[in-house]
Parts: C-alpha cells; structure tokens; sequence
C-alpha cells in the first residue's frame, strides 16, 4: 500500500473518521432531553387538519442504540486494526507479513539459484522464464506491451535492436538505473527547410520514398549536425541511446511527418529504474527473460 498512496492520504481518512465519530457523539450528547415535569406539551405540527404530536424525548432505549453503534465503532477500528499500522499483531498486516516471509521462504532458493547462474544461462532455462514473464506482465507491459513488442515511443524488445546494448549488462544496466534518450530539438538551427531535407536523407537511407535533390543536400546538413551522436554511418551509438537510423526500424514512425517533428522538436524518453524497487534478483530475472524473446 504505502508503494502507493502517500502518507498524506491516510493521515486524511484518520482524521476524517475521527471526526465523523466525535460529530455523531455531539450531536447524540446535544440531544439528551429529560423530559419535563408537568403535562406533556404538543409539538405544535398539525396534519390532517385534527392530528397532533406530543413532544416527547426518543426513548431512552433507541439512544442508547445509537450510543451502542459509536462504541462499535470504535473498538472495531482498534481491533481491525482501521487506524494506522499500530496494531501490528492482528488483521490484514499481519496477513501481509506472514505471506511475505512464506513468499520469501518459498521463492528464496529458486532467485538464489537463478542469482548464480550467467544471464545467458538463465535466459534458457524454461522456468526461470515463466518467472520472468510474470514479472515483465506485473512491471513492464504496460509500456513495453504483453508481446514486449512496444509501441510508439516504447522499445520493441524483441527485434534484437539495441537503443542501449543488448549485451547481458547492458539490459540489467537499463532495467536497474533507467535510461534516458534525449534528441536535441534542430528546428531552430536548420530552419524548416533544412529539417525536411535531413528528413529525406534519413528515408532515402532506409530505402524509403524520397526527394534526391533534398536528400542530397540533407546528408551535408546530416554530416554536420547529426553524426556525432548517430555515427558518421548513421548506425547509432549505444552509449547515448541514439539510434541506428539506417535499419528501417523506427521508435516513432519512418514518416516524413514524424521524422521532421523528431529534427524539429526533439525527443526526451525516459526508461524507468527499477533496481531499488525490485532488487538484483528480480532484475536478474527480467533481463534473461528479456534476452530470450530477442534470441527467438
Ligand atoms: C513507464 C514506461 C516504461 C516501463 C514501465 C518500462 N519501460 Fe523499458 N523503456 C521505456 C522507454 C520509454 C524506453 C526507451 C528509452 C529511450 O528512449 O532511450 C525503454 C527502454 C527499455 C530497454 C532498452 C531497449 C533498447 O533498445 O536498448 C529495455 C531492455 C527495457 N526498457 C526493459 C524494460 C523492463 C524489463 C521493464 C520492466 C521492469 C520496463 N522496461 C519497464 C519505458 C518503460
Ligand atoms: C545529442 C545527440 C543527438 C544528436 C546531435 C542528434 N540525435 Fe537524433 N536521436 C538521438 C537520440 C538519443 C534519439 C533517441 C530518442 C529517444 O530515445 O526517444 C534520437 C532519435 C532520432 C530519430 C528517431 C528515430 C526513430 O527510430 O524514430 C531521428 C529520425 C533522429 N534522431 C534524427 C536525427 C537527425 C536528422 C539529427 C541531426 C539533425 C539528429 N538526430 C541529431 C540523439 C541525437
């Protein structure tokens, strides 16, 4: 729980439930009347052009009802426990520990085992697997997609193209600390003309339709701009995530449209870390399973 709701809010609800309970207990004490000495007066509503209404006091026994449900209310938050994770002892966090060190029990050798073993290794042992698909459709799908084939923005993790390396450390490095991919916006430097030639020259480098005059003049600009993050033979650079512009694989789309919005405004994409969170082992796991779909 606390992975996702902040102490915030539940300090929100606390003060909330104390103050409907104390609201109730007001409202009960206020309304405590004896009733008077002398002849029970009327309360004044008519109805029925002859019907009238002694005011008298509820019953004692319906108060005390209404006495009866606040004590319940508040012995069944301290039992339950409602109020915080002070009573640790009863209720669904002690259910949570208990299942989390059965869990540990449990799973403890097989990461054990699996810890040991070379990613590549693990990569082709079929329950190790299992496990790692499990983990990737609980952490990863939705961005990388169930399939791990991406989408636009999100890495295919399948085609064996690497933004970043597809060696065993690089992978655990992505997952562990996260990447982040930043294409500097040209818009300004090129002018609107000039990103649309760069653009034709990276389509006619992917045997896509293309203007030559254009794309002529786009591989001089491309030469003096791009290269030191693409390569001098566009294939990419894994130490700054650029991509190799020359497979006709595309994170964004092989348009002319989009290749000219990527020149002209730039691009940040950011792969979360999740070595704090999931620890060695867990990230062990994903990135053999992930090396095992790009093997296929
Ligand atoms: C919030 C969305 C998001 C989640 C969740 C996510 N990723 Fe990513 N991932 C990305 C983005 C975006 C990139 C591309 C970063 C870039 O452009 O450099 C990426 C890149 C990668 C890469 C590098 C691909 C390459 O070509 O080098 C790997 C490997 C990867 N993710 C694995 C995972 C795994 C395993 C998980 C689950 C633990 C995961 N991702 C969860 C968004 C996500
Ligand atoms: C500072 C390094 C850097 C420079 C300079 C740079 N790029 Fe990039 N480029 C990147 C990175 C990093 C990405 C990946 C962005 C991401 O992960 O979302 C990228 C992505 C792209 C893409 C998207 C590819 C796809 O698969 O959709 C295109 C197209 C592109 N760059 C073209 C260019 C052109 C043309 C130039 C020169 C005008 C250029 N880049 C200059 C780093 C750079």
């Amino acid at each position: 729980m606390a992975d996702f709701i902040s102490g915030f809010w539940n300090m929100y609800v606390m003060v909330l439930v104390a103050l409907s309970i104390l609201f109730c207990v007001f409202v009960l004490a206020s309304n405590m009347t004896k009733r008077e000495k002398g002849p029970v007066q009327l309360h004044g509503h008519v109805w029925d052009e002859t019907l009238a209404e002694y005011n008298n006091p509820l019953p004692r026994w319906w108060m005390y009802l209404f006495w009866i449900t606040i004590v319940f209310a508040v012995v069944y938050l301290a039992i339950y426990p409602g109020f915080g994770r002070s009573n640790q002892s009863r209720g669904q966090w002690a259910q949570y520990d208990a299942e989390m060190q059965a869990a540990q029990e449990r799973f403890g050798p097989v990461f054990a085992k699996y810890r040991e073993m070379d990613v590549m290794a693990v990569a082709a042992d079929p329950e190790a697997n299992a496990m790692g698909k499990r983990l990737f459709l609980t952490y990863c799908q939705q961005c990388h997609g169930a399939a791990a084939q991406g989408a636009k923005s999100f890495p295919n993790l399948t085609d064996s193209e690497w933004l970043w390396g597809g060696a065993p450390e690089n992978i655990k490095e992505t997952i562990t600390n996260g990447r982040n991919g930043v294409m500097p916006p040209f818009g300004p430097a090129l002018g609107a003309d000039g990103v649309k030639d760069v653009a034709n020259y990276v389509r006619s480098m992917n045997g896509l339709a293309h203007d030559s005059v254009r794309a002529q003049r786009g591989k001089e600009a491309f030469e003096s701009n791009c290269v030191a993050c693409h390569g001098a033979d566009a294939k990419g650079n894994p130490m700054l995530g650029a991509p190799n512009l020359t497979d006709n694989r595309w994170l964004y789309g092989s348009s002319e449209a989009v290749i000219i919005e990527t020149v002209t405004n730039g691009r940040n994409n950011k792969m979360p870390a999740f070595g704090a969170f999931l620890g060695e082992d867990k990230v062990h796991l994903l990135a053999a399973y992930v090396l095992s779909l790009s093997k296929k």
